[in-house]
């Protein structure tokens, strides 16, 4: 009967689900929702469930999903302990810091986000496989099954992937392997086409089969390496041999009673949320009101504190010690909260960054109470737009998130040398996966894709719920608002503020710049009565909550 019940939920609300027998999995595609939800009821766990999707993802969003690039996992479990996964690429070990610069010190253009040079050595499929080993219950063959299958018998192509295809896919064309996949004469494959995949079909086999020793000491690092090596790139057989994935401590602080567990160093997110938050916490925020004036502005500040430091004091923690007891300590918290109360910046306006497309987050909870947050990225534009002869997947351009000198990247954020790149090293992301638990019991699941504004996606979306005390669907859809210092504007979506809030924002000094929506904030919430609540974020039609 509750089969049935959640049955008509699905189809009367494909967005949201309510509740379930196995657990929920909220994803940007439903056909990688139901490929973990397909895991939850074949007995996985949440974290089995997540491999699966993540498969899926690779399948359904070639933009975003990926075996090609890499990502955060974080991870509760039932028994109340919490991980994380870090399977962040890295540089090549050939790389150096002013590989991307000309002789005057300037960002060459497209050289760290086109082509192989600016690709890192991926690392998707062997945090997957660590994932699953460590905490999974299903085996490698089974999880991935739903992925191989969508594969080989191909997905239906939204408008939505289309357009994105039309709009970042053009290179694809002049790549007889890509153009086989989505075009036909020339030109790409309309909305309602089948999308096969054959090439990346018998990779995910062989990986299914053999593990990640086939993706990093057999045909397919040697494939790409090949590439690489033709193509200008400098990735090589050791860079595959000696990648690692690793357990690292969450990122933990507290907000208003709750537990916010989120992703450490080599992210930015969990500092900077953590900073913000910990900023607000000496601000009544509900009492001063939704996108008040000085609401707003109170959050604006917190954005700008927090991302002062993240763009300045962070990277990869095996290179550089980050100071993150400094940063994450009441009393700095307190001081800038003071500063807030006092300050009137001098700001002046500067162009505005488009939002690319190419991460995706997905959410999963199982029945027992294990929770998986997962983002995971090519980084952006289908990453560097190559896939490597026959290997079927496209290849990341993580070193664009690097530091060069003081030019911004495509995020338009201008960083330090914490991230400065170097061989081996992993470049500074904003992916923030977190678990929000009230007094250790899941509370929420969330993350988003979107560059440096994940993490304000994040943070406004919390705010929402725990300030506001919205319903998570509503938390979602709120349009948001984002502040990175660099470049020195408040990106703001349609109707993020009141005119009147705007108009006060403005004579503060702020530069507002409306941008198109952003962000996917893919989340589950548990109620206070023990009701699930799972939501897609509505600016990715093709995403689904999927009960199992
Ligand atoms: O790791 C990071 O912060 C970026 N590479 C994420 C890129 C991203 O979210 C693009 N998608 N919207």
């Amino acid at each position: 009967m509750r089969f049935i019940i959640t049955l008509i939920v699905l189809l009367t609300h494909p967005l949201i689900a309510f509740s379930y027998q196995n657990g929920m999995v909220v994803s940007e595609h439903k056909l990688a929702s139901i490929a973990g939800a397909k895991i939850l009821n074949a007995g996985g766990n949440a974290i089995d469930a997540a491999v699966a999707t993540a498969y899926a993802l690779a399948v359904v969003t070639p933009c975003c999903g990926n075996i090609g690039g890499g990502g955060f996992m974080t991870i509760h479990l039932e028994n109340g302990q919490n991980f994380f996964l870090n399977f962040r690429e890295k540089a090549p070990l050939l790389a150096n810091k002013n590989m991307f610069l000309d002789a005057h010190g300037k960002l060459i253009p497209n050289l760290s986000t086109k082509g192989y040079l600016a690709v890192g050595v991926p690392g998707t499929v062997l945090g997957l496989e660590t994932a699953l080993k460590k905490f999974g219950k299903l085996s490698r063959e089974v999880v991935m099954q739903p992925a191989i299958e969508l594969a080989e018998q191909g997905y239906i192509l939204s408008p939505y992937s289309y357009n994105l295809l039309k709009a970042y896919g053009q290179s694809f064309l002049n790549q007889p392997h890509l153009a086989a996949i989505y075009s036909k004469n020339g030109v790409f494959l309309p909305p309602g086409s089948r999308i096969i995949q054959h090439e990346l079909a018998k990779t995910l086999r062989d990986i299914a089969a053999q593990g990640s020793g086939v993706f990093y000491h057999g045909w397919i690092a040697q494939t790409i390496v090949a590439e690489s090596q033709q193509h200008g790139g400098l990735l090589s057989l050791k860079d595959f041999a000696d990648y690692n994935v690793q357990f690292l401590n969450p990122i933990h602080c507290h907000y208003r009673g709750y537990d916010i567990i989120s992703s450490p160093p080599p992210s930015s997110g969990g500092i900077t949320l953590c900073e913000m938050l910990n900023i607000l916490n000496y601000f009544p925020l509900t009492n001063i009101g939704f996108r008040s004036l000085n609401g707003a502005r109170i959050i604006i500040e917190a954005m700008r504190y927090g991302f002062t430091d993240r763009n300045t004091r962070l990277g990869d923690p095996d290179f550089i010690k980050n100071p993150i007891n400094e940063l994450l300590s009441e009393h700095y918290a307190k001081s800038l909260s003071e500063k807030i109360n006092a300050s009137i910046h001098d700001l002046s306006g500067e162009v505005q960054v488009e939002e690319s497309l190419q991460t995706t987050h997905f959410s999963v909870m199982d029945k027992k109470g294990n929770a998986v947050a997962m983002t995971f990225t090519l980084n952006g534009a289908f990453g560097a737009g190559v896939a490597a002869a026959n290997t079927g997947f496209l290849l990341n351009n993580q070193m664009d998130d690097f530091a060069s000198g003081k030019n911004p990247n495509k995020f338009g954020l201008v960083q330090s040398e914490a991230n400065s790149i170097a061989g081996g090293k992993r470049p500074l992301s904003s992916m923030t996966p977190t678990i929000v638990l009230d007094h250790s019991n899941i509370y929420i699941v969330i993350g988003s894709p979107g560059g440096p504004r994940i993490i304000t996606a994040v943070l406004l979306t919390l705010l929402n719920v725990i300030d506001y005390h919205m319903t998570l669907q509503n938390a979602v859809s709120k349009p948001r608002f984002h502040y990175q210092v660099t470049p020195n504007i408040v990106d703001t979506e349609p109707f993020a503020f009141s005119s009147l809030t705007k108009t006060g924002l403005e004579w503060y000094g702020y530069h507002l710049f409306r941008q198109e929506p952003w962000s996917a904030v893919e989340s589950i919430l548990v109620q206070n009565d023990g009701t699930v609540i799972g939501v897609n974020d509505p600016r990715r039609p093709d995403g689904a909550a999927i009960a199992g």
